[in-house]
């Protein structure tokens, strides 16, 4: 939601051909699919400001920097925008001048409190261009800049003060003409890193803002202000207190930030799984097959109390969590809620200190989500966070956190997220139950053991999907496509009826199969196609029996069936127009398999109707407004 950069090097590393303007572009490259309504950017050259903004794409602020071009500068920020105030027009793209044309803010987030600001500043004869709450702070920015300070008085100075007044959340990054070499930042509730670099600094809303320039970070903590120059960075408080950043290694590679021959970054990441899924299980295991997830800090007698827990995210994480309360139910047997975040925090719900809340966010910033854990910490609830993205907000808040090792995933509709979260709650639950001795430790090491033969089984789903693909572009004139599962499969449903919504735009629903007698098989007509994600045969008999009546039940009034089976699994053929194999696992691990082909279908179709699959409209792949 909103993607920032900022940048400010010394001439040494200008020769070396890092401009700012071009640093700040090619970190938009990267930050926009945070949002994409409007991009801009401002530098600071010649003793002024020189910004350009453009409505849509990022490819049309390029466009309009070759038709108009910017000076050569070493100082510079830019913004790509998700809109929250004000349509997506060129005049409510960011940057915001204020100062006389002399200052220059972008921002990431929503400031409550700007109507009334923006009637104090009106009253000072202050004038306004946007409808956005942006150009209200840099308004406030610059005026105390230069009604306040005076002379001496510091672009940081304004910085803080403004923060002062502020009230929501936002991340804000202001360059000012009589500063040429700075760049202001602040933060609250809203992501921001630093890049650290020789002669040359940083800011990103995460590190693929500069990934390609350094891999040393710097972690902000809450309403913190940093200053960086070329050679400096300063962090304080809104005060101006002295704060200290947490350095850390980014480990994710450059290239795992690119499309690497594939169409998309969502069929690259479809790609990616195997590798995702394996990584998040790497090094979590001793060879006795016992869990040692060492990086959850809490103390074990404590997670020995847990006597329910709670598990919140919101979209395709959200459903993650719902395969996550089969899997902890079953193996721990605590009970185990799982909530959209944005609904846990406002029912009052019941949470005390045996409570255990594990969010799950790739980005690990997610608004809705993010709030819903302090609310949680301040209720007593330990909190673990199942999360992506290093250095984010959401672990960092949390007691403790266990990393999905996806690496980056730059397409809006999560994928290889989704499987690496729904294998790092599996783990969860094994440690859990190992902790709590529910079951022997030859059925965890079991169980581990199939969970390292998925990404060989992922594979084999990559390599057939030609049917399927087929199937996709035949099916692209489709109104509304309906997903059905059962158990583990009903949230496999959810998600594969997201991912047709989200690239497709194509009416998906995805329902319990259970429930369909209730309501939505009176959706079912001629030729309407249903996929049916089917249980093993293997697992409990009659899970599975349940799920070839409802496939019959569709059937017998015209449904087109799509049926998503287990390798060998013969009964379905008669009633299925197609079915989909996937390779055999255990139940309770299938949605790591039977998701995939759900994925391929979306992608496929979404691709054969000429839409951008990264970049869906309207939507923002990191949501950090509430
Ligand atoms: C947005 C994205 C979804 C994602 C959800 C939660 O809506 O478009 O793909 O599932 O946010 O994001 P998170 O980063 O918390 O997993």
């Amino acid at each position: 939601m909103c993607g920032i950069v900022g940048y400010v090097g010394n001439s040494s590393r200008k020769a070396a051909g890092h401009s700012a303007l071009d640093v700040v572009v090619e970190g938009l490259r990267r930050l926009e699919y945070r949002g994409y309504d409007s991009a801009g950017v401002a530098v600071v050259a010649d003793g002024t400001i020189s910004s350009r903004k453009k409505s849509g794409k990022l490819s049309n602020l390029i466009g309009e920097l070759e038709a108009n071009p910017i000076p050569e500068s070493l100082t510079g920020i830019g913004h790509t925008r998700w809109a929250t105030h004000g349509g997506p027009t060129d005049r409510n793209a960011h940057p915001h001048l204020s100062d006389g044309g002399r200052l220059a803010v972008i921002h990431n987030g929503i400031i409550e409190n700007f109507a009334e600001l923006k009637q104090e500043l009106l009253g000072k004869g202050v004038t306004f261009e946007s409808e956005t709450d942006t150009e209200v702070a840099a308004a406030l920015i610059g005026d105390i800049f230069r009604t306040q300070l005076n002379d001496g008085g510091s672009l940081t100075e304004a910085m803080r003060l403004a923060c002062q007044r502020l009230e929501g959340a936002f991340t804000l990054l202001a360059v000012h003409a009589d500063q040429p070499d700075v760049v202001v930042a602040a933060r609250r509730n809203s992501p921001l890193v630093v890049g650290l670099g020789e002669g040359e600094n940083f800011l990103g809303s995460d590190v693929s803002g500069f990934i390609d320039y350094t891999r040393r970070a710097v972690e902000l903590g809450q309403d913190q202000i940093v200053t960086i120059s070329a050679d400096s960075v300063e962090i304080t408080d809104f005060f101006g207190a002295p704060a200290e950043g947490k350095e850390y290694h980014v480990d994710w590679d450059p290239a795992s930030a690119e499309k690497g021959g594939f169409n998309s970054f969502m069929e690259k990441e479809i790609h990616d799984q195997p590798d995702a899924v394996a990584q998040t299980l790497l090094g979590r295991s001793d060879l006795d097959g016992k869990l040692t997830l060492d990086e959850l800090r809490i103390d074990p007698e404590l997670l020995k109390q847990v006597n329910k827990i709670i598990v919140l995210a919101c979209g395709t994480a959200a459903y993650a969590g719902l395969v996550a309360k089969y899997a902890i139910e079953n193996w721990c047997r605590i009970p185990t809620e799982v909530e959209l975040a944005h609904e846990f925090r406002y029912r009052d719900p019941i949470v005390d200190s045996n409570t255990l809340v594990v969010s799950i966010s790739q980005s690990g910033e997610t608004m809705d989500t993010l709030m819903a854990v302090r609310y949680a910490r301040e209720q007593g609830a330990k909190t673990i966070s199942i999360c992506n993205t290093n250095g984010s907000t959401i672990p960092r808040e949390s007691d403790a956190v266990l990393y999905t090792h996806a690496g980056p995933e730059i397409a809006v509709a999560s994928t290889k997220a989704f499987l690496a979260q729904i294998t790092a709650a599996y783990l969860l639950g094994l440690y859990l139950a190992q902790l709590r001795g529910n079951i022997f430790s030859g059925q965890i090491k079991d169980v581990l053991a199939d969970l390292s033969k998925i990404p060989a089984k992922i594979q084999h789903i990559l390599d057939n999907a030609g049917p399927l693909r087929e199937l996709a572009r035949s099916m692209k004139d489709e109104k509304s496509v309906l997903f059905l599962g059962r158990h583990v499969g009903y949230p496999v449903a959810l998600e594969g009826a997201l991912k047709l919504k989200e690239i497709a735009y194509i009416h998906a629903e995805g329902f319990a199969a259970g429930e369909l007698k209730h309501g939505p098989i009176a959706l079912i007509d001629d030729g309407q196609p249903v996929f049916v994600v089917v249980p093993s045969p293997r697992g409990r008999d009659s899970l599975h029996s349940k799920v070839v009546s409802n496939i019959q039940e569709v059937r017998a009034r015209g449904a087109r069936t799509l049926v998503i089976a287990e390798e060998g699994d013969e009964s379905v053929k008669d009633y299925a127009e197609q079915v989909f194999y996937v390779p055999e696992t255990p139940t309770l691990l299938m949605p790591l398999l039977t998701t995939v082909p759900l994925q391929i279908f979306a992608a496929e179709l979404a691709g054969a109707k000429g839409y951008d699959v990264d970049q869906p409209r309207n939507l923002a792949k990191s949501v950090t407004v509430e």
